[in-house]
């Protein structure tokens, strides 16, 4: 388990499954906008790679994200493209509509820097969010990624081209942010 402030960061749990598919997968504008491609139905049992952890998979690790005060399950999060050889790789996140607007997605993206920079041992992250997700945008500034330039029309969402801008931060460059202590709490349950 990965602890920031207010989110934990832990293995996806079978109980999850259902619980992101209908709140999260099962949304054909939020799928479109996240950027998980053209929307298709999720069935039940369905091995699909958003949903269920594949081990040998060395390039992306999936987390599930719950409240540290409840443990309820609020979301996903991913470290995908994990690029060894020029050690960088994409965030990704996905809260459930509840949780929104709450300073969760701050502090996962918090927690994945502390995982990407501290655990991994990476050099520079980044993020790609639709120039009009201003809630994505203002949490990866909080956390010190930098504006690195705009993907002019790159995403096909809901019938028209969006622009997509892309976020960068280096490890020399990471400071946690104040009052975040994102840690791992060597537990076994993770
Ligand atoms: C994008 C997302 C992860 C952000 O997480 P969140 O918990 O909602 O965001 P936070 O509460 O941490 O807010 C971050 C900042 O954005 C602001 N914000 C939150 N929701 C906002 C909204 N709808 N419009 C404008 N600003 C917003 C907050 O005020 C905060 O700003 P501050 O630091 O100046 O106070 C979350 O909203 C989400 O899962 N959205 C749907 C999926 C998605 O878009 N994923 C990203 C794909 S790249």
């Amino acid at each position: 388990m990965l602890r920031g402030d207010t989110v934990g960061l832990r293995a996806r749990y079978e109980e999850d499954i259902p619980v992101l598919r209908a709140e999260l997968y099962d949304d054909v504008v939020y799928s479109t906008q996240a950027g998980s491609g053209p929307w298709r139905p999720v069935s039940p049992g369905s091995t699909d790679s958003r949903l269920t952890v594949d081990h040998e998979d060395d390039e992306s690790v999936r987390f599930s994200v719950v409240e540290l005060a409840r443990g309820t399950l609020v979301g996903s999060a991913t470290l995908w493209g994990i690029d060894t050889h020029n050690r960088l790789a994409h965030i990704g996140l996905g809260l459930l509509p509840a949780a929104r607007g709450k300073g969760y997605g701050t502090d996962v993206v918090a927690v994945l820097c502390h995982y990407g920079f501290v655990v991994r041992g990476l050099h520079r992250l980044q993020i790609e969010t639709l120039s009009d997700n201003a809630a994505m945008l203002r949490a990866a500034e909080r956390n010190g990624f930098v504006r690195e330039g705009v993907l002019r029309s790159s995403a096909w969402v809901m019938g028209g081209f969006l622009d997509e801008v892309l976020l960068g931060l280096l490890a020399a460059e990471w400071r946690p942010a104040a009052g975040t202590h994102a840690r791992s709490d060597g537990r076994t349950d993770a």
